[in-house]
């Protein structure tokens, strides 16, 4: 039996399958450092991709060519002026990043065929120079001034996967060497792609020497400009953070940045919650905020329903406006439809549960509950939580099936929940996840 495909555990395949409905028809951007087309995961990377293209997502693969230019600087002996694409590039770095680019969309083209996908590389990015900035004409340096996105569109409608090089053309023909980082998110903004992933030789994004397993846009553009003039991400993090920030600013929901190295890194990544790269989230989640203090009437107002239903616990306006930094509203045009509370545990820090998640009806079945959920997962997993409890009377089959909580038993609740779970005798089930 091939071996690829012995290794797959069927469990797995249903937890990919949660995925399926949600990203049907989306298109994803895979942007692969030069490093990594030269590592000898790649066909294992394409074969990934392979997996992405056999569930209909779209994708479209955009690469880099830094270690390829270096190396053939190195073995011709031609020096050249930068290698990423974001410095100045003269005539000797545009003849060698030509050939560069040739060999690495080849090495890509030739691993595709491997796997069976058809595809083409591509003539869709217009350019114009970067000109002169403070005082340094950066010659063969090109920024995106257009992406085809109609005849991208056309192939990818034709199940042909788009190769593009970081290299492009201004109207008179002219090429210019554009860095792939911007070219990734460039690509994805006229698309209209829901996630660009970063294929790089490093785990994800390093933050004052700490890996960052997820970060909200907020939390990253807070790093990035950290008043103190050092934002504690450098080289060979800082070009993926600072596009990272800019793509998710600009509209595309999800940026991931993972260790091509990693076998079956994609599809790990694409397909569980926990990842194993960074994440850099955004949008998605802009319609929830903290509560404030002049919400705690509409909290009680919105859940009050759903208490006398006993889907809820019981909560005074008291104990609303008790734990009011901790709920979380989603607002839809100024009116609040949905909310959650978050909890912590004085006797284990490692463990925090989701209450009062509600949605009111009219609203229901639009993901809100989901979105709810997730962002407080998130939320509870930047401040170092691991393990999230929920507890539900009638909303087993959301938390087992939505949100992919496990039931678990009674004694997987902090010492100090227990005795509520008792004297509460609503017989609620107790589900968990992992963080
Ligand atoms: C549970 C709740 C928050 C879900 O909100 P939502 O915005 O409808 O959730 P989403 O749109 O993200 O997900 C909807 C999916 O969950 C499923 N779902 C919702 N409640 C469910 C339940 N009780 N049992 C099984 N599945 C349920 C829906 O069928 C739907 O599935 P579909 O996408 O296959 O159609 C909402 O139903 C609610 O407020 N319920 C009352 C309060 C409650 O029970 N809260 C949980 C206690 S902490």
């Amino acid at each position: 039996m091939d071996e690829g495909i012995s290794s797959i555990n069927p469990t797995d395949l249903r937890g990919i399958l949660n995925y399926v409905p949600r990203f049907l028809g989306q298109t994803f951007v895979i942007s692969l450092d030069g490093a990594i087309i030269e590592n000898e995961n790649l066909p294992n990377l394409l074969l990934d991709i392979a997996v992405l293209r056999s569930l209909q997502i779209n994708v479209v693969i955009a690469h880099g060519i830094s270690k390829q230019l270096t190396e053939l600087s190195a073995s011709r002996g031609i020096k050249i002026s930068n290698a990423d694409g974001s410095g100045v590039t003269d005539k000797p770095t545009l003849d060698l990043a030509i050939r560069a680019s040739s060999r690495a969309s080849h090495q890509i083209l030739e691993a595709l065929t491997q796997s069976g996908l058809k595809c083409a590389i591509t003539n869709s990015v217009r350019s114009t120079p970067i000109g002169i900035l403070k005082g340094v004409d950066f010659l063969r340096s090109g920024k995106v001034d257009r992406i085809d996105a109609e005849f991208l569109s056309h192939l990818i409608s034709k199940s042909i996967i788009p190769i593009i090089q970081p290299i492009g053309f201004d109207r008179n023909g002219h090429t210019y060497r554009i860095n792939s980082d911007l070219l990734a998110i460039e690509v994805a903004f006229a698309l209209k792609a829901t996630k660009t992933i970063f294929i790089t030789e490093q785990d994800g994004l390093e933050i004052e020497g700490e890996f960052a397993h997820q970060l909200s846009v907020e939390a990253l553009e807070a790093k990035l400009t950290a008043s103190s003039g050092n934002s504690g991400i450098v080289e060979p993090y800082l070009s993926k953070a600072k596009h990272a920030l800019a793509g998710v600013k600009g509209g595309i929901a999800r940026i991931h940045i993972l260790n091509g190295n990693i076998h079956d890194g994609l599809i790990r990544e694409v397909f569980s919650n926990e990842g194993v790269g960074t994440l850099v989230y955004g949008n998605e989640y802009q319609q929830i905020r903290q509560a404030r203090r002049s919400d705690v009437a509409r909290i009680y107002n919105l859940t009050s329903g759903s208490v006398e239903k006993e889907e809820l616990a019981r909560r005074s306006i008291e104990s609303i406006e008790h734990d009011i930094k901790n709920f979380y509203v989603y607002e839809i045009d100024g009116n609040l439809v949905g909310c959650v509370l978050i909890t912590r545990f004085e006797d284990e820090a490692s463990t925090a549960e989701i209450n009062a998640l509600f949605v009111h009806p009219l609203h229901q079945r639009q993901g809100i509950g989901s979105k709810l959920t997730n962002f407080a997962c998130l939320k509870l997993k930047e401040l170092g939580v691991e393990r999230v409890l929920a507890l539900s009377t009638q909303s087993v089959g959301f938390f087992e099936t939505i949100t992919g909580f496990k039931e678990s038993g009674s004694d997987s609740l902090p010492k100090s929940r227990q005795a509520s779970y008792v004297s509460q005798n609503r017989k609620s089930k107790i589900f968990s996840k992992t963080l």
